[in-house]
């Protein structure tokens, strides 16, 4: 059992984006988080924006916590954005400035790297965006594969929404995932079967407006527009979730896990992106692989969610 008074220490790596900003916020407010910088990536927006939503986000809570900017596109395939999710901008809906705040001169491999390499090994990597920057680092310094105490991913499940097979993270660098898939880093995966469960209802968004402060008005404005930007593509509201993640390690209880085998497809015409989860370790003759992910199952709605505004109402 974790001591409950230990600060977990974490790197966000992410596309913000609607629901990143979320996770953000949920680790920045909550006080058993150190959230020691973010890392930033291409995905739901061109990286300028993303890094652009990272900063805005830390002027709205005046926090000086490091933000780097990281990879610009996949490793091997064109960049493909979600503007049909998050707007042009990547955080539509949100009354957007030109941040105070700057981006540290380092790019998000080094300053990955540095931190990790420096560390004692205690250091938790909350990976909600396309997998680039966290595989290009390891690929960069194996080393920091001991020095990762687990890397929690927000991404795949047995279903898709960018492909009917794969989810958007994953299957924006599907070569990215796979060299995380296959290293020895204790992993959790936080996917579509998980994270459609953290979905920001009315009674959710009354609680966020009732708080009345400046940053509960910045969440309402872009999860109004999230949650609409939902409702066109026929779902009940707007799943937060990248925020899964971090609420686990906040309290293991926010949601159940499966020890099981993953593997990353690179290869399908139809399926290039999908987590192929083994749920029924099947072995059908053939090889039985060990499991090398904890799949996220069920959530604790209520916890999730208590977490998530007890952040939002800390933060002002
Ligand atoms: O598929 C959902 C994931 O893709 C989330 O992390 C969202 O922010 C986008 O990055
Ligand atoms: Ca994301």
């Amino acid at each position: 059992m974790e001591s409950m008074d230990v600060r977990e220490k974490m790197i966000y790596d992410g596309d913000p984006g609607h629901d990143d900003v979320m996770a953000i916020l949920l680790a920045a407010g909550n006080p058993r988080i150190d959230l020691l910088g973010v890392t930033t990536v291409a995905g739901n927006a061109p990286l300028e924006m993303t890094t652009r939503n990272a900063l805005i986000t830390m002027d709205m809570i005046g926090a000086d916590i490091p933000v780097a900017a990281g990879c610009s596109g996949p490793l091997v395939k064109p960049l493909y954005t979600a503007p049909f999710v998050h707007g042009e901008s990547g955080l539509d809906g949100a009354k957007l400035f030109e941040p105070k705040r700057k981006p540290i001169q380092k790019h998000a491999c080094d300053f990955l790297i540095d931190t990790l390499m420096e560390s004692e090994g205690d250091i938790s990597i909350v990976a909600a965006g396309p997998l680039t920057n966290v595989a290009l680092a390891l690929r960069r310094e194996p080393a920091i594969a001991n020095k990762i105490k687990q890397l929690v991913i927000m991404g795949g499940g047995r279903f898709g929404n960018i492909t009917p097979a794969a989810e958007f993270n994953i299957w924006s660098d599907a070569e990215a995932a796979r060299i995380l898939f296959e290293s020895e880093i204790p992993k959790v995966m936080c996917g579509l079967d998980l994270t459609y469960q953290a979905v920001a209802t009315p009674e959710v968004m009354e609680r966020i407006r009732a708080i009345h402060s400046p940053v509960s008005e910045f969440v309402n404005d872009f999860m109004t527009f999230y949650n609409n930007n939902s409702k066109r593509a026929g779902k009940n509201g707007a799943p937060v979730n990248d925020a899964c993640c971090v609420a686990y390690l906040i309290d293991k209880a926010v949601f159940t896990t499966r020890h099981l085998r993953v593997d990353i497809e690179t290869k399908g015409e139809f399926t290039y992106g999908m987590t192929c989860i083994d749920v029924f370790r099947m072995n059908s003759g053939r090889e039985l692989k060990e499991p090398n992910v904890y799949v996220g199952d069920k959530l604790n709605f209520e916890l999730f969610w208590n977490l998530m505004i007890s952040s939002i109402a800390s933060l002002g």
